[in-house]
């Protein structure tokens, strides 16, 4: 057992010794009940585990491995015609490292995700089979967390769950330990991309592109899956975290205590206090945080942003059409992957932490059972983007065959190796899981402008005169560091030349080239035509266009780490009445104290069919 294995274990043992110093608070028949739950659990895990030998003995027996069964995971979906999808190498698990220093006084962290016997040398059984619909199983239900505080029966099946999963041997593929190291092994780079084509090495990584949101839901679910299978319940799932309406948007009680707590938070982000979803990383000073109520409104102004307006294309949605091989990187996240996602993530973390752990940095974040709760409503608000903005069915955001058929590797319920493809994560419902239905109150948040648009604009024309009043420079070329704001006048190219399809075309703001000095976390805010102060903007002024969030261990390895960010911006032009301006000005808001290890080389417009 690597090191690392043992290391990851010692919060656990903690957590478990936490919990059984609790239990003497509790009624003498409580606290028996709570015995015997333990040790039924712990004898359905020697069953389980029993099993699981005898299953992969069984399989080592029919299946010597040998060279020639190991090929098996490489053959390639045929009839793609433009090249091969995007896949994991699973003979090339290594050690990996979160922050990647580059100077010599900060720490390089090396992370060891790799299961102690490498997943390559397990026979994949099978491609990735849909549940079948039948009566026998009925489609499972994920509730909003903060409703479930009451609902005994349900919190002892999940904690019980949880708990087997804690206590199952490291190595074992339904372990807590191994279900968390697969956000490791996929988001560190801890495997190469598996492409004939391809220059070896080249890391595989699911986040900042369109991968992210396929990649999770199939997390999610085996997550799910397995957590039913060890209590006997194929009808278990998982709860989400509703932080997209106002009553959900604290830690759900649920989530602090028994299994489903973790120590590794931040103390003055526990209930009651509503998540920022707009969260600056590195705001130490308790008297930063706003009202609740101010919170909560700033939430849901950010969310119409991220959820409607800015991303009412796939691409601004998902992120970049990531292909395979150097040639075929990007990094570019979607609206909804810089927050609520990343800003979310940040917030949970330990700010004490080197990298905020647990929650705060890719390695360790699903060691939080919060992560999973987490991922299951960026899941449904997937789903619910995709009812927004007419994608029903199997309809798929992309039609190309290369994100279509890019794969990855789960272990299911049945500790089976299969293989899973981005197309079959498109059609939620074939997956025998659904969201309760609960209000949008984000839908109606629409932002107002800061000032009447016809004193902005007198502002500014006023401001583009006056250099000294803190414009910039009038051209859309940096590099530019983010020590303060960047405010820069963009030209809008002419409409008429882009042929126009079906589709209404999006006016998009592109940030080209952002690079952030390895192991840094960031954040900056972007702005359309601002006129008040930096300190008074907020998402929500209907200027606010966006953001960018970074955590400190998602250094990309790729093409020189850089990376563009982009967001729709039509509708906040006609709220502007600036539809018809030749140009547009644009301010990049540094957030946080790190803004200074930020660049950017440069800010576009695009139109997107
Ligand atoms: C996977 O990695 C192994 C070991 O580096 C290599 O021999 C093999 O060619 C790779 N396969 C593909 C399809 O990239
Ligand atoms: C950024 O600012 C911090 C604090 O002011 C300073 O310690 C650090 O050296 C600066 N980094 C760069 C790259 O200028």
């Amino acid at each position: 057992m690597a090191t690392s294995s043992v290391w990851c274990f010692v919060p656990f043992f903690v957590v478990l010794v936490f919990v059984l110093i609790l239990l003497p608070q509790g009624s003498q028949h409580q606290h028996h009940g709570r015995r015997n739950q333990i040790l039924s659990q712990l004898s359905s895990k020697a069953i389980l585990v029993e099993g699981w030998l005898r299953d992969k003995q069984s399989t080592t027996d029919a299946e010597p491995a040998s060279s020639s069964s190991s090929t098996e995971y490489y053959y390639y979906m045929s009839g793609s015609g433009n090249g091969i999808p995007f896949s994991p190498n699973l003979s090339t698990c290594h050690p990996t490292s979160s922050q990647i220093p580059d100077s010599p006084h900060k720490k390089s962290h090396e992370v060891n995700c790799c299961p102690a016997s490498p997943d390559s040398g397990e026979p994949i059984v099978r491609d990735f089979q849909f549940p079948s619909p039948s009566s026998a199983s009925p489609v499972r239900i994920r509730r909003p967390a903060h409703r479930l505080a009451l609902d005994r029966e349900y919190l002892a099946k999940y904690n019980k769950a949880v708990a087997i999963m804690k206590r199952l041997p490291p190595d074992h593929p339904h372990s807590w330990h191994r279900q968390a190291q697969i956000h490791c092994l996929y988001c560190n780079g801890a495997y190469y991309q598996a492409a004939a084509a391809a220059a070896a090495d080249v890391p595989f990584m699911v986040h900042e592109s369109w991968l992210f949101f396929p990649f999770h839901r199939f997390y999610v679910y085996f997550h799910e899956r397995i957590l039913g299978k060890l209590i006997g319940d194929d009808t278990f799932a998982l709860p989400y975290w509703n932080y997209d309406s106002p009553d959900g948007m604290p830690i759900p009680d649920i989530y602090m205590k028994g299994e489903l707590h973790d120590m590794k938070r931040a103390t003055r982000h526990l209930p009651p206090a509503p998540v920022a979803i707009d969260y600056t990383p590195d705001k130490l000073d308790l008297s930063d945080e706003p009202p609740a109520a101010e919170q909560t409104a700033t939430n849901l102004a950010l969310l119409y942003q991220h959820m409607v307006s800015g991303a009412s294309k796939p691409e601004l949605f998902m992120g970049c059409k990531l292909r395979p091989g150097e040639d075929g990187a990007c990094s570019g996240m979607g609206t909804a992957e810089a927050a609520p996602h990343n800003s979310v993530h940040l917030w949970v973390g330990d700010a004490s932490m080197l990298e905020y752990e647990d929650m705060g940095t890719l390695y360790a974040a699903a060691r939080d059972p919060l992560f999973f709760a987490h991922h299951a409503n960026l899941d449904r608000l997937w789903a619910v983007w995709r009812r927004l903005h007419g994608y029903r069915g199997s309809r798929p955001e992309f039609d190309d065959p290369q994100w279509l058929d890019s794969h990855f590797y789960f272990h299911d319920e049945n500790a089976d190796l299969v293989r899973v493809r981005v197309r079959d994560a498109i059609d939620m419902d074939r997956f025998g899981y659904a969201y309760e239905e609960v209000d949008l109150p984000w839908l109606d948040a629409r932002p107002k402008p800061s000032v009447a648009p016809e004193l902005a604009r007198d502002l500014l024309r006023a401001k583009e005169k006056d250099y000294d009043n803190m414009l910039r420079m009038a051209t859309n070329k940096g590099p530019w560091t983010l020590e303060e704001t960047v405010r820069v006048q963009v030209t809008r190219p002419p409409k008429s030349t882009i042929k126009a399809g079906q589709e209404e075309l999006e006016e998009v703001l592109v940030v080209e080239g952002i690079s952030v000095e390895k192991g840094m976390h960031a954040k900056f805010d972007i702005y359309v035509n601002l006129v008040v102060d930096d300190t008074a903007a907020s998402p929500k002024l209907r200027e606010y266009a966006g953001c960018f969030v970074k955590m400190k261990g998602a250094d990309v390895a790729m093409k020189g780490g850089s990376r563009n960010m982009k967001v729709g911006i039509s509708e906040i032009l006609e709220d502007l009445q600036a539809g018809e301006d030749e140009s547009i000005w644009v301010s990049l808001v540094p957030r946080g104290g790190t803004a200074n290890a930020t660049r950017v080389d440069g800010i576009r417009i695009e139109y997107m069919q």
